[in-house]
């Protein structure tokens, strides 16, 4: 039977790894499944899982509570694209509901959020972050193989029209594909009034559109081009994530780095993932992991054996990731399944 946080004593959080890292951050991923395909996430004829084999709305709320129960307090729903899952929305509001949740944020893509986004501020989800790769209808189509911008566009607009505490733009910038339009997308994110992160790739999963290396673009390089238009403040800001952000000189935005080749931030990794498979994964970058699922469905309703499972899984954490964009993945899980 369950019982809640209090009656166990656990300190505010019992997850803390061999190098001494609390992790206070959890990703979901709660579906493979995406409408878009995008050319650094997938290849063009991506299988997805059978349904059997991804985790239930249940066994992801029961993962979740688990986890606030030992202290995590920020919640990222990924996907895939997340709200192409149905019942979505009502799994938020249910997480969005637990005590001792301070963040429950999403990660989309943005082609669902024109409908979406009064609900999902109805589910208490603070802050949202889109993918937006260009402000070019075609090269939109080119990066996301089939995705269309002025959906995307009208969905940011929906979700400002909803007043979420911050919006973050996600952008994954690939030489001579958009590495030119990096100040157009400031100047975006300046108009709208909303944050930036620019993403370097990295190699996770095989796919058959680029050539990783060849397009690799540094957050450094991207910086020396803002600079040309913009004067980029360092700030110490964090949400508690990866990504280091910049105030921009007279504006509300800032402008972040995730840099996973340039500036490793795996010393200060405070998160960990459960996939859509139910596997619980330790770091984005290696293949460490405890499968919840079978766990669940083998001792349905054992709260108990599954916050165990999960503060001994913490020992498998490795220290970091080894990326390497100009060798073939040693990942062979795409983004899709992992959430980002
Ligand atoms: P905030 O809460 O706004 O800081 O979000 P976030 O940056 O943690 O999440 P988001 O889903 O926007 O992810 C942006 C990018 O950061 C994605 O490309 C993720 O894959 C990447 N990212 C997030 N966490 C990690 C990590 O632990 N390791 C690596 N290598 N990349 C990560
Ligand atoms: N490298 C870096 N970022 C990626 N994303 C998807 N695949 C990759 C990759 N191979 C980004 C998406 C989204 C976030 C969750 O991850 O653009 O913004
Ligand atoms: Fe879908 Fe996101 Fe992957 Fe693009 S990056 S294909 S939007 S899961």
């Amino acid at each position: 039977m369950y019982m809640n946080a209090k009656a166990y004593q656990f300190p505010s959080t019992s997850l803390i790894d061999r190098f001494g890292r609390r992790v206070n951050y959890v990703r979901l991923s709660i579906t493979d499944r995406c409408d878009f395909r995008c050319i650094y996430c997938m290849s063009e004829t991506m299988e997805f899982l059978p349904r059997a084999q991804i985790l239930s709305l249940e066994e992801i709320f029961e993962i979740s509570r688990a986890f606030v129960d030992l202290g995590v307090n920020k919640i990222r729903i990924t996907g895939g694209e997340p709200l192409v899952r149905k019942g979505a929305l009502d799994l938020m509001r249910r997480i969005g509901a637990l005590p001792g949740l301070r963040e429950l944020v999403l990660t989309t893509n943005g082609s669902q959020l024109e409908k979406s986004a009064a609900e999902l501020k109805a589910a208490k989800v603070k802050r949202i972050n889109v993918s937006l790769d260009s402000l070019d209808a075609e090269r939109f189509r080119q990066m996301t193989r089939v995705g269309d911008l002025g959906q995307v566009l009208r969905g940011i607009d929906a979700a400002l029209a909803e007043g979420f505490e911050r919006i973050k733009i996600n952008t994954v910038v690939l030489k001579n594909r958009n590495h030119d339009e990096v100040a157009d997308l400031v100047a975006f994110a300046i108009a709208k009034k909303i944050d930036i992160s620019f993403i370097e790739e990295m190699p996770l999963g095989i796919i058959d559109g680029h050539n990783r290396a060849e397009e690799y673009y540094s957050s450094d390089d991207i910086r020396r081009d803002l600079e040309k238009s913009f004067r980029l403040l360092p700030s110490a800001e964090t949400t508690g994530g990866p990504t280091r952000y910049f105030r921009l000189a007279g504006t509300n935005t800032r402008v972040g780095f995730i840099s996973p080749h340039s500036h490793n931030f795996c010393g200060t990794c405070n998160r960990v993932r459960v996939t859509a498979e139910g596997r619980l994964l330790l770091c984005l970058g290696n293949e460490h992991s405890v499968d919840l699922k079978r766990m669940l469905r083998a001792n349905p309703g054992d709260a108990d054996r599954l916050r165990k499972a999960i503060i001994k899984a913490m020992a498998l954490k490795p220290e970091r990731h080894h990326f390497n964009i100009k060798a073939q993945p040693i990942i062979l899980r795409h983004m899709n399944a992992t959430g980002g």
